[in-house]
């Protein structure tokens, strides 16, 4: 297990800047999952990591130690990539012991651990089959295999799952989450799909644009969003916005909308009046708006109507999309709710339910 730290580490390609001067703590045994958007700089993290490419700037410890100019062979960390390569002339068993063999690991050992792997990842029925015999998801169970099979001190895993269908991805999912625990290496994995990240990580890193944006446990990140671009990445339906200004109304503080206006205690208006120029974005998640039955409203939340045009029936959950005036509103609602469409229906949110943000810097109030 390995303790693993950025400090102030920064990499350009040339005169592009992938990764901005950025530090970061990965605990030992720690399952840490990078999240962000297409071209944020994830795999360039983590091919750093393992040695593929050379910080330009700062200091990467393992252990303690600066590895900037260690070889990716002697870093003892194994690495699973979204293209697995398998030897497709050896057998699964064969593709296993590959790297234990060149290890010069007894043979007995060798078999246990195979064998150990293989059952975890419920691949022990085919150990004697080639690669090409296997379907995707059954190869990408060998290619975790065989990074864990080798207990190197950290596993980086750059989206592992995102050629198989999905209800391999979540079964394969749930094996990963086992390994780990049971394995405990030190693990980093990335990827842009938000269950994969809010079920597998200890610690969850929003990346964007080469930046650290929150580094937080899953329900942190979800409940606490520190800014408008984590609040707009985790959660799906994405986060409801409404563009506020705090001002005084028969001489008591008020939150302000064209669809809305709602009198708030000074605590609130102390928190909101950090906001420059006053001017605040309102933030309600899709699960958190509720539809009011005839004329009922809740204390301590924000009322308002909107009007749905699009009704997204999930199963489980039903989703709106409609606006309120000219803002645009998701609400997700009960499967059997079956609000008529196209006519102005009352919604509230509590305001604990309530995200605040300064609309010119984008950061949580
Ligand atoms: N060898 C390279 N030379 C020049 N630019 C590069 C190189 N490798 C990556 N980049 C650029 O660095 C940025 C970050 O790339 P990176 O592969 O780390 O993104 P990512 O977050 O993994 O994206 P994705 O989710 O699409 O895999 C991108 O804009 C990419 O074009
Ligand atoms: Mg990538």
């Amino acid at each position: 297990m390995a303790k693993i730290e950025f400090d102030k580490v920064g990499k350009r390609f040339g005169d592009v800047e992938v990764i901005n001067d950025q530090s970061l703590t990965i605990e030992s045994g720690e399952l840490l999952v990078l999240l962000g958007p297409s071209g944020c700089g994830k795999s360039t993290l983590l091919r750093m990591i393992a040695g593929l490419e050379t910080p330009t700037s700062g200091e990467i410890r393992i252990d303690g130690v600066v590895v900037n100019n260690v070889r990716p062979k002697d870093r003892d960390i194994a690495m699973v990539f979204q293209n697995y390569a398998l030897y497709p002339d050896k057998t699964v068993y064969d593709n296993l012991a590959f790297s234990l063999r060149r290890r010069r690991t007894g043979r007995s050992e060798i078999d246990q651990r195979v064998r150990e792997v293989a059952k975890s990842l419920e691949i022990d029925a085919f150990l004697k089959r080639k690669p090409a015999e296997l379907s995707g998801g059954q190869r990408q169970r060998v290619a975790i295999g065989r990074a864990v099979i080798r207990r190197p001190k950290a596993f980086l895993f750059d989206e592992p799952l995102s050629n198989l269908d999905a209800k391999l991805r979540v079964q394969t999912r749930t094996e990963i989450a086992r390994l780990h625990r049971q394995f405990e290496g030190t693990t980093i994995y990335v990827t842009h799909d938000q269950a994969e990240a809010m079920t597998l990580a200890d610690r969850i890193v929003v990346l964007n644009a080469g930046k650290i944006m929150q580094v937080g446990r899953p329900t942190e990140i979800y409940s606490a969003p520190q800014n408008l671009f984590v609040a707009g990445f985790v959660g799906s339906p994405e986060m409801n916005y409404f563009e506020v200004s705090l001002e005084g109304r028969d001489g008591q503080p008020h939150i302000v909308h064209p669809e809305f206006s709602v009198p708030i205690d000074t605590a609130l208006e102390n928190r909101l009046s950090a906001a420059p120029g006053g001017r605040i974005t309102l933030g309600a998640r899709p699960e958190s708006m509720r539809l009011n039955g005839a004329a009922t409203s809740y204390a301590d939340s924000v009322s308002l109507s909107a009007a749905f045009d699009v009704v997204e029936e999930l199963g489980p959950v039903t989703y709106l999309q409609g606006r309120a005036g000219q803002t645009p509103v998701t609400a997700a609602v009960d499967s059997g709710a079956q609000p008529a469409l196209a006519t102005a229906m009352p919604l509230s949110v509590r305001f604990a339910d309530l995200h605040f943000f300064a609309a010119e810097s984008g950061l949580r109030l």
